[in-house]
């Protein structure tokens, strides 16, 4: 079963703890990286501890929440290995697993409900990465992201 790290700031916490229940019950192993309460935050932090977590091979993959998913998104795709999607409709959580090869979700609980919220952590965590042609241009996000990058 997979392991998948959680994190929020404070704009999701409600729907961080509703998300880790979700996942909870559906068997998986889940880490909590917070924040913990609704005290206002820096969501780099939560970001940062969630993708360290993934990198070690603590988790398999994350969902991280902030108002928006940006920030989240934006710190979690400055880490390397790391592939962030910020999604608010399940077409694009599932694809981004299948075609991306993502390792996170992120989204923003001012843009979604948590009826969406917990479609689009579903849909991304039962997506498998399809490879083939897509493994090439996931190789090619690396070769960028290591400055090898060559057309
Ligand atoms: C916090 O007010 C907000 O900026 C944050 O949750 C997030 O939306 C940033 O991208």
């Amino acid at each position: 079963m997979k392991k998948i790290v959680i994190g929020c700031d404070h704009a999701a916490v409600d729907m961080k703890n509703t998300v880790r229940e979700h996942l909870l019950s559906r068997g998986f192993e889940v880490a909590d990286v917070g924040t913990y309460t609704s005290d206002s935050c820096n969501y780099p932090v939560f970001a940062h501890r969630a993708c360290v977590k993934v990198q070690n091979g603590e988790a398999d993959m994350g969902i991280l929440i902030c108002g928006t998913g940006i920030g989240m998104s934006l710190v979690a795709n400055k880490h390397k290995g790391i592939r962030a999607a910020c999604c608010s409709d399940t077409f694009s959580a599932r694809l981004t697993r299948q075609h991306n090869d993502a390792n996170f979700l992120c989204f923003g609980a001012r843009v979604v409900g948590i009826g969406v919220a917990l479609d689009l952590v579903d849909a991304f965590v039962d997506a498998e990465f399809e490879g083939g042609k897509h493994a090439t241009r996931v190789d090619m996000i690396t070769a960028v992201e290591n400055g090898t990058f060559a057309e």
